[in-house]
């Protein structure tokens, strides 16, 4: 008799509670910050489940880990699924999250059925996919596409440790897993996410199939302007980057956004230095990420942020450097990858729409490699970096009974 793979939705939402726990914050979301101790224990749970059920795990240089079922061919590079389990210091219980936990019960449901794929099936949670903490982010499957890795070593997270040292206590943490060589194919990849947006909660509509991925941009300004004492400096002594800032963000706030409805601008971290209640800041220090589906805008977004900050410092009499910290050109997914999501969500009798993933996820990279596309669940309110991002309990089921057709599709090809 064969067994029909089902989704064991009381367990899926069991794993989600569990992993929730682990960096959970007083507001109801986690802190699991890239190889930090959380997402150490993170990774700890999900390879002690996977290998309780006797798959193997794997892990690699950059602390990417692999759970593997093998299929009736092993020597066919594996089908991928997965996600990544770090956060944002405030994040939500299910970025990342949710794709991992439907990816590893995509896996037990045709462990529980005994189905044999052709392919080999791997459950993959990526390092750093968040960069919020070590940036830049997606730093897991970056390495695991080739990129050349050299330059990280220097790397200092924004809590003054060291990228190198956490990255090898992370990766000692979990001696049961084998070293998984670089470079081996892989045959294609699906990743499920929350949407992080609003539109297909707004739209009634279960599942969105992505096509594409938009373009990310990240700047680092520096402002210098010259440090003086808060109470003696009269304002025609001021070289204030303060304020050059300020008015520099403002600017770009007020018109980058307005005029072009794609377009995305966000300043999420400023600092004065040295920091003193009472001196006039010597240099101002300010992030910038920018977002757009057309690289010629953001190339346009770009030059305006350099134009803006220019003519800002210049009232000011301060100076300003611009460095591009992060460079993530956006990519279109594989057509038939695609239409297996597609297909997938028909066979399910479940509605879906085609759109445009607004973040990056570590689909793009892999994209770069093999075959590969995205299903999104909606979330409430669109929202996601927050604490408060919830996704309904049906919606998580649905979104990994759509990924279990995909994958048992995809892993038969
Ligand atoms: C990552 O989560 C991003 O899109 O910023
Ligand atoms: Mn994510
Ligand atoms: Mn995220
Ligand atoms: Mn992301």
């Amino acid at each position: 008799m064969t067994l029909v793979p089902e989704i064991n939705g009381e367990r899926l939402l069991g794993r989600l509670d569990a992993f929730a726990r682990i960096g959970a914050t007083p507001a109801g979301g986690v802190n699991r910050q890239a190889f930090s101790i959380e997402d150490r224990s993170a990774r700890r749970l999900l390879a002690q489940l996977a290998l309780m059920r006797g798959f193997t795990i794997f892990q690699d240089g950059i602390a990417n880990l692999f759970i593997r079922r093998e299929g009736s061919d092993a020597a066919l590079p594996p089908l991928m699924i997965g996600s990544h389990l770090d956060s944002q210091p405030t994040g939500g219980r299910f970025d990342g999250a949710l794709g991992t936990l439907c990816a590893f019960e995509v896996l037990e449901a045709l462990e529980d059925a005994m189905i044999e794929a052709r392919r080999p099936i791997e459950v993959v949670a990526w390092a750093n996919e968040e960069g919020s903490r070590f940036a830049p982010g997606v730093m897991g499957s970056m390495a695991f596409t080739g990129t050349d890795t050299a330059a990280w070593k220097s790397i200092v997270g924004v809590d003054g440790a060291s990228l190198a040292t956490e990255l090898e206590a992370t990766i000692a943490a979990l001696p049961e897993a084998r070293l998984r060589p670089t470079g081996m194919p892989v045959s294609g990849y699906i990743e499920l996410h929350i949407e992080q947006g609003p539109s297909l909660e707004k739209e009634l509509t279960p599942i969105g199939v992505v096509t594409a991925v938009q373009g990310t941009r990240w700047l680092e300004v520096c402002i210098e302007g010259s440090a003086g004492h808060a109470g003696t400096t009269g304002l025609s002594y001021r070289r204030d980057p303060m304020v050059a800032a300020i008015a520099a963000i403002h600017r770009l706030q007020t018109t980058i956004m307005p005029l072009d409805a794609s377009a995305r601008l966000t300043v999420g971290r400023i600092s004065a230095q040295p920091g003193s209640i009472n001196a006039i800041p010597q240099s101002v220090t300010f992030t910038v990420d920018l977002r757009h589906p057309q690289l010629e805008r953001l190339d346009a977004i770009e030059a305006e942020v350099r134009a803006v900050c220019a003519a800002e410092v210049d009232g000011q009499h301060c100076s300003a450097t611009i460095r591009r910290s992060f460079d993530m050109p956006g990519a279109a997914f594989c057509p038939d990858m695609i239409k297996i999501i597609e297909d997938a969500a028909e066979s399910l009798e479940l509605t879906y729409k085609r759109m445009i993933s607004g973040a990056f996820h570590d689909a793009l990279f892999i994209a770069r490699v093999a075959p590969a596309a995205m299903i999104f669940v909606p979330c409430r309110d669109g929202l996601s970096h927050n604490e408060a991002e919830y996704v309904e309990p049906a919606d998580a089921i649905i979104g990994a009974r759509v990924l279990l057709q995909a994958t048992i599709a995809a892993a038969s090809r």
